[in-house]
């Protein structure tokens, strides 16, 4: 068993909108482990660096604005194949095309306005964790009903 660590944010719409209990509750229900998890305001530094990947894109700008212009609920969350699972849980970039059940899908109609972030990959999962939180921000921890989530 190979366990991973994902980079999860709620977007500033996400957190004007309520719905932060409503997003923590798909993953902890799913049975995934949270070992972080902080609210802050991002500067415009630690956007253009989270989304680097696109500072060619047209709509960086305005990405960068959005994503500096409230508070962000940043948090790491931890698991087997939790990576690949999260951005299911998420559903598409565009929420209109989100397959309903999923986060966007259910929660959100616009692209410039799909409330979560979810890394995309083991190694932006590693960068974005690095970007966001310090080693000391992140719980070891054992969940009491482990046991009742995974086989030993
Ligand atoms: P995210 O990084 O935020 O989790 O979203 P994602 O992987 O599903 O999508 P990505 O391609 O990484 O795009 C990052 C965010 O940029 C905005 N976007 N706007 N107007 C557009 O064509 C466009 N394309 C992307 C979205 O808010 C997307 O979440
Ligand atoms: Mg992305």
């Amino acid at each position: 068993m190979t366990l991973e660590r994902t980079f999860i944010a709620i977007k500033p719409d996400g957190v004007q909108r309520g719905l932060i209990g409503e997003i923590l509750s798909r993953f902890e229900s799913k049975g995934f482990k949270l070992v972080a998890l902080k609210q802050l305001v991002p500067t415009r530094e630690l956007a253009e660096q989270h989304y680097g990947v696109h500072r060619e894109r047209p709509f960086f700008k305005g990405l960068v604005n959005f994503i500096t212009s409230g508070p962000v609920v940043a948090m790491v969350w931890e698991g087997e194949g939790v990576i690949n699972s999260s951005r299911k849980l998420i559903g598409g970039t565009k929420p209109l095309e989100a397959e309903p059940g999923t986060i966007r899908g259910d929660l959100a109609i616009n692209i410039g306005r799909n409330v979560i972030h979810g890394s995309d990959s083991p190694e932006t999962a590693v960068y974005e964790i690095g970007l966001w939180f310090q080693k000391s921000e992140l719980n070891e921890w054992k969940p009491a009903d482990q046991t009742w989530r995974v086989e030993d």
